[in-house]
């Protein structure tokens, strides 16, 4: 009897190891796959007569694809050092060789749009308020006040974007900067037992890096797109994006200085987004409205950090708040296509899941 039972056992470790070395090899075809079709590397410009010491030069200041150049602003290649006018103008005509900068129809677009992966978040409920889970390309923001939730429905993405398509992932790493110090891995290890995944694979596929300031922030998201252009990565998590910028420029003065790097730092993110085809998942904190009249009769007087900027360069934002016991609510505060509703779920012990009815 326990000797069936033992086979049975190994049996069952056998097949979870099948899956899992799949799932491995799915990943890294995918980046194969990602090579090819969605983005083209930086060096391939050498074949267009660009040198390859301005190639290098372009990739220290954080270009590592052809993308990357046709979506820059020829002033942000000026400022790039070796980098004159002539060459800024050769660089942009011949990346534009490679990218579609134009017009499309429609139908494209939502063609595009169809076949564009979501994440799942380990509650039904909450894919269901999102169309199908987070959306890949864009940059979606969570934010609510503290213990809502915000970290623990990272942690749950950092999994779930590891598992295949079909199971609700997009079969991608996970690259997460952690402001706060609140990254667990024993976290992802319970979630990864949920969905059956190797703790040890799931554990290898997030590359963590502790930010210390907010020039460090910017600083690793400029070199990302290197990690990126030679894996594949489904997910870039910042937690907290704001935390940083709102500290570092603390007085009523420095407000002008703190927006302006908060959209620099943005920017950055739309474009590996745009770049990567990746999920950004970033959260923010609250502060209590203080905007007088119309604070007094809101339900939730609220707000997130990073004003209209925050508001504006984000695609979907999310505000999660407390409800009964583990119980949360999230509700789409802006989204292009979904509308302003809410869903309950719940935090446990293996991640984010539907709240018991
Ligand atoms: N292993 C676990 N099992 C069940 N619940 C947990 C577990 N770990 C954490 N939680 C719950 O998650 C909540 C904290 O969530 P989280 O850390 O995501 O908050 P947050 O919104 O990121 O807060 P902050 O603004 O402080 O960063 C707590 O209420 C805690 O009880
Ligand atoms: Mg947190």
């Amino acid at each position: 009897m326990a000797q069936a039972q033992k086979q049975r056992g190994r049996q069952q470790e056998q097949t979870r190891e099948a899956d899992q070395a799949l799932l491995q090899s799915a990943i890294e075809s995918n980046q194969q796959e990602q090579d090819e079709n969605s983005y083209t590397v930086i060096d391939r410009l050498e074949s267009n007569g660009i040198a390859s010491n301005d190639i290098a030069k372009l990739k220290e200041a954080g270009f590592f694809t052809v993308e990357a150049l046709a979506y820059t602003h020829r002033k942000e290649l000026l400022a790039v050092k070796g980098i004159s006018e002539q060459k800024a103008e050769k660089l942009v005509k011949e990346a534009m060789k490679y990218v579609q900068m134009g017009f499309t129809t429609a139908s494209e677009v939502h063609l595009k749009r169809s076949q564009l992966v979501q994440i799942r978040t380990g509650s039904a409920a909450l894919d269901r308020l999102l169309g199908g889970g987070i959306e890949t390309g864009a940059i979606t923001e969570v934010y609510g006040e503290f213990r809502t939730g915000k970290t623990q429905v990272c942690h749950n993405l950092a999994v779930m974007c590891q598992l295949p398509i079909d199971m609700g992932g997009a079969e991608g790493k996970c690259m997460w900067i952690d402001t706060e110090g609140t990254f667990r891995p024993e976290r992802l290890l319970a979630i990864a037992q949920r969905f059956n995944l190797s703790g040890e694979h799931v554990l290898e596929n997030v590359a963590v890096a502790r930010a210390f300031n907010s020039e460090h922030m910017q600083a690793l998201i400029t070199r990302a797109g290197a990690m990126m252009s030679e894996s594949r990565y489904a997910v870039l998590i910042v937690d907290c994006a704001t935390s940083h910028f709102r500290t570092e420029y603390a007085g009523r003065g420095e407000l002008a200085a703190r927006q302006c790097a908060l959209a620099k730092f943005l920017r950055t993110l739309a474009k590996l987004a745009d770049e990567f085809g990746i999920a950004v998942v970033i959260t923010n904190q609250v502060v209590a409205s203080v905007d007088g009249g119309a604070g007094m009769f809101q339900a939730d007087p609220k707000k997130p950090i990073g004003g209209n900027i925050m508001a504006h360069m984000t695609t979907t934002r999310l505000y999660l708040k407390k409800g009964k016991g583990e119980t949360r609510i999230c509700k789409v505060h802006h989204s292009p296509n979904l509308p302003e509703s809410e869903a309950t779920f719940a935090i446990t012990n293996q991640g984010i899941d539907d709240a018991a009815e």
